[in-house]
């Protein structure tokens, strides 16, 4: 009996192409499962890593809700072309606190895992507004619109609650205080001494919490949440004293 008689008897029998489908399945995800249940941890120990403040998360769920996952990715292989592109390959750790993570599945426009930092926030302002100002060749939409969004962040606490019930550690302290946060890291005229005690540079060994009229306009608008958000990315971990755990 040839290999493709063999074969054609699994192909015609139903029951049997099933059970060794179903063997066949099995075996590749015991293979990819098992090894988890045997090492420590699958989430590397880095100080910095801090849960979003309330502003951060609100420009988080607008990332969100205007699909910006669909364009763009947030998630750098520690290959060498991604590395000198984009800076630190991504550490687990650092979506840690991502519910749903944003790492994404497609590039039409470059990663961002690590654009925090990189432009200025006028710069996010008129890009935002139309990309094709900055980058005549953009495929990327206009989202001028933010900037006429007017939020005061009054579900704030009850997202920082979601958040929190799937584990990221939201102190009592940091909801009680989640609108008023949400404010001052807009204002840099407000008193941002709690904003720091709760989510800066003491609490968490990483940098304090950037305060800035990121819009540049009197009210508080989604434009400002979103900036709050693109540019806290990728900057909480300090990797110039980061060492990878050679063990693993
Ligand atoms: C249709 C695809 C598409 C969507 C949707 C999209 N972008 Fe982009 N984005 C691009 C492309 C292409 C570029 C590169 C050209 C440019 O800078 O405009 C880009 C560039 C960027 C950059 C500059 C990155 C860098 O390192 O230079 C940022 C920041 C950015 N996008 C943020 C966003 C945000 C925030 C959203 C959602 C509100 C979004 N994009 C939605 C396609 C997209």
């Amino acid at each position: 009996m040839s290999i493709l008689d063999k074969h054609k008897k699994i192909e015609t029998h139903a029951t049997l192409l099933l059970v060794l489908s179903f063997l066949v399945v099995t075996i590749g995800g015991l293979v990819e499962i098992v090894p988890l249940f045997y090492i420590q941890n699958t989430i590397e120990k880095v100080t910095g890593v801090r849960p979003y403040t309330p502003l951060e998360l609100a420009g988080r769920e607008i990332y969100v809700r205007e699909g910006c996952y669909v364009c763009h990715s947030q998630m750098i292989r520690p290959m060498r072309d991604e590395v000198e592109r984009y800076g630190h390959y991504s550490l687990a750790a650092e979506s840690m606190y991502d519910h749903p993570f944003q790492w994404g599945s497609k590039r039409t426009g470059p990663d961002l895992a690590r654009v925090g930092n990189r432009y200025s926030n006028a710069w996010h302002v008129d890009h935002l507004t139309n990309p094709q100002a900055v980058v005549p060749e953009s495929v990327m939409p206009k989202y001028a619109f933010l900037s006429g969004h007017v939020i005061d962040g009054q579900y704030i606490a009850d997202s920082m609650w979601a958040n929190r019930v799937v584990g990221v550690p939201y102190t009592d302290d940091m909801m009680a205080n989640a609108k008023a946060d949400f404010a001052a890291q807009a204002d840099p005229n407000a008193d941002t001494a709690g904003l720091q005690e709760r989510y800066g540079a003491a609490a968490f060994k990483h940098l304090d919490v950037t305060v800035a009229n990121f819009d540049g306009q009197p009210e508080l608008t989604e434009m400002d949440a979103l900036i709050a958000y693109l540019q806290v990315l990728g900057t909480m971990v300090d990797f110039s004293t980061y060492t990878p755990d050679p063990s693993r």
